[in-house]
């Protein structure tokens, strides 16, 4: 077996994680594709395509760059009278981001198109045996050996179905593929391993797609395909079939309750504005129904009858990493037990150790992200107990974890995450909560104070959101030249300096560190001058006088300062940001979303793609 790695310096392999749509129905299937891949374009855009049968041909249409090159290219076309019809949108990081990689791609025989999300990681040896039979290949992706394994196992006298099956059998890696054929044109093929698909079922239309929104508009009822299974539908029917044997499969029907207006903007210039402001309802979300009225103790029924661990292993990837890292203090100190923070990508290669009385909890929003997955499923071959913390109901990290907890963000649009780490917050604290009050560590006292300002924390939130706003906008403008910051907290304020520095990074593109302000002098210090401005986490909490000095030591090298701090914060520096003050590990809900406003508004004073910034995509479904 040759395994190619991603960056094999032989091979000019495609490596995407895309979104995929198939539509077959009664209503122009171009149109609904194309409204569909706009709902996915975050999990990637740097190219988009659509496949359908009009006039008895196969069309493909393809265009480099955002869906609306695509739309332009469409607006120019005969492309309205097919009702089934595939589409793709791509983000590749191997491979260029040219027309000839995008999807769907087409057979030799020009018979079969098909778009695809995953890796095939056998696709040299497979593409080097297809060659061998005479194939042709046009681009330099994965995907066309995949189509081309389907038209070679189909012209073995089998039906597409069987084909399809045979195929799958001989690939390696992962993927969610969708398929249309010429001779057929009202049906499509799908399959998944490994990367998200759904099933969406209309009335005289069916749809199958990486995400829920791509067909919200039409359907609210889903089926959440598993690892090889594979569906053939028309706009009547649909059956779900095991990959390997053909054997139709019962499948549960679920019934999605948001709507697709909590996928839009809502009035907000951009989603990630609307998601910073949705975190008061987010709050609320997550605690309803999370605390008992009679014990006013918390409710975690999800996890009742599970041991209390005696160590736990967090394992995430960016902002689930750093909800991770706050996470940790209150574990430890409510909780009284001791917790490993670790970078999926690290853990996965680490060959970690396990005790049989830990925990491992995987953190994150999309439930989707390779390395997460791939550190849960270590810790399951070693016998670990895994809670997964997932915003995406029917994700690969809520179906594979031993019990998981949903943290009720709703769906979060915008590439840089800014709500979902606001929920993962609210159940990791939740979490200390519940098993200090097990363990008897957490005094009753500092319990209900947490319970009673939680109740109250959204009312606070969404009445000092605006003005947080306000000041952002002004400090932006103040700061729009800086090239480079230091984000510098303590205590638990040092994962909060961390997300702060990540989220100007992805989305202005100013460097910027998160740093504890304690190892200032151990090195960074030297970079302070006028030009390298300082954003400092200055609550008041018993580490104030330890940071107040840090602060000090970077006036003294002339540094700017801006301090997030409580009134009464009486050092002369040359920004005071004075948001309320709340209890204890509670202010966290108020510095964040200062952060990410912070954030927003230098991208958008410097005229940045604030929701879609270059180089990333919203879930990272590769390693
Ligand atoms: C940053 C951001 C990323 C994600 C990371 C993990 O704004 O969104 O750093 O937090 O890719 O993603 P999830 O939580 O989906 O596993």
């Amino acid at each position: 077996m040759v395994v190619l790695t991603l960056n094999h310096p032989e091979i000019n392999k495609e490596i995407t994680m895309c979104g995929i749509i198939g539509y077959a129905g009664h209503r122009p299937a171009v149109p609904v594709i194309v409204e569909g891949l706009k709902r996915l374009e975050y999990r990637g855009y740097d190219s988009a395509g659509v496949a359908f049968v009009q006039h008895q041909g196969l069309e493909v249409i393809r265009a480099q760059g955002k869906l609306c090159e695509l739309e332009n290219k469409l607006g120019g076309c005969d492309a309205f009278h097919a009702t089934t019809a595939l589409g793709h949108t791509r983000w590749a990081t191997h491979g260029l981001p040219v027309e000839r990689n995008a999807h769907p791609h087409k057979d030799g025989q020009g018979r079969l198109a098909l778009v695809h999300n995953g890796i095939i990681e056998n696709y040299h040896p497979l593409r080097e045996m297809l060659k061998n039979k005479g194939r042709e290949f046009v681009s330099d992706t994965d995907t066309e050996v995949l189509v081309q394994l389907v038209s070679e196992e189909w012209s073995k006298d089998t039906t597409l179905l069987q084909a399809i099956s045979r195929a799958l059998a001989q690939v390696e890696g992962t993927y969610a593929m969708a398929l249309i054929n010429l001779d057929e044109p009202g049906r499509i093929w799908a399959a998944r391993k490994s990367s998200p698909l759904l099933l969406g079922m209309g009335t005289g239309e069916n749809f199958v797609a990486s995400d829920i929104p791509a067909f919200l508009a039409y359907t609210r009822e889903v089926i959440f395909l598993e690892d090889n299974e594979l569906v053939e539908l028309d706009a009547l029917s649909w059956k779900v079939f095991d990959v390997a044997t053909l054997k139709p499969l019962n499948k549960e029907v679920h019934h999605i309750s948001w709507d697709l207006q909590s996928a839009q903007k809502g009035g907000y210039r951009h989603f990630m504005l609307k998601e910073i402001f949705e975190q008061p309802q987010v709050i609320a979300n997550c605690l309803a129904g999370r605390m008992d009225p009679k014990s006013s103790c918390v409710l975690l029924p999800e996890l009742d009858d599970l041991p209390i661990p005696e160590q736990i292993q967090i394992v995430a990837c960016g902002t689930s990493y750093h909800a991770g890292l706050w996470g940790q203090h209150l574990l430890e100190s409510w909780a009284k037990i001791p917790v490993r923070v670790e970078i999926a990508s690290e853990f996965r290669y680490r060959n970690p150790l396990f005790r049989p009385t830990d925990l491992v909890l995987a953190i994150s929003q999309s439930g989707e992200t390779a390395d997460t997955l791939a550190g849960m499923r270590l810790a399951k071959g070693e016998g670990v107990p895994v809670l997964g913390l997932c915003n995406v109901v029917g994700s690969s990290v809520a179906r594979e974890a031993d019990r998981v907890i949903h943290t009720q963000a709703g769906p979060e649009i915008s590439v840089a995450s800014t709500k979902a780490m606001c929920s993962q917050l609210v159940l990791l604290l939740l979490l200390a909560l519940y098993w200090g009050r097990q363990k008897q560590t957490l005094p009753r006292e500092t319990e209900s104070q947490i319970l009673r300002g939680l109740l109250g924390l959204p009312g606070i939130l969404e009445a000092e959101l605006p003005r947080m706003r306000g000041k952002a906008q002004e400090l932006a403008q103040e700061y729009s030249a800086a090239r480079s910051f230091f984000y510098l907290g303590r205590g638990s304020s040092f994962p909060l300096a961390l997300e702060g520095a990540l989220k100007l990074k992805e989305i202005s593109y100013i460097h910027a560190e998160g740093y504890a302000s304690g190892e200032m002098k151990h090195g960074p210090i030297a970079l302070i001058d006028p030009e390298f401005p300082t954003f400092a986490l200055a609550p008041s909490d018993d580490l104030l006088p330890k940071v107040i000095s840090n602060l000090v030591e970077v006036q003294a090298r002339n540094g700017r300062i801006i301090a997030l701090a409580h009134p009464g914060f009486d050092l002369a520096v040359d920004h005071v940001w004075s948001i309320p003050e709340v209890y204890g590990p509670l202010n966290t809900f108020l510095i964040l979303p200062a952060l990410q406003l912070f954030a927003y508004e230098m991208a958008v004073y410097l005229g940045k793609d604030v929701d879609q910034p270059r180089n990333l995509a919203k879930s990272v479904t590769v390693e």
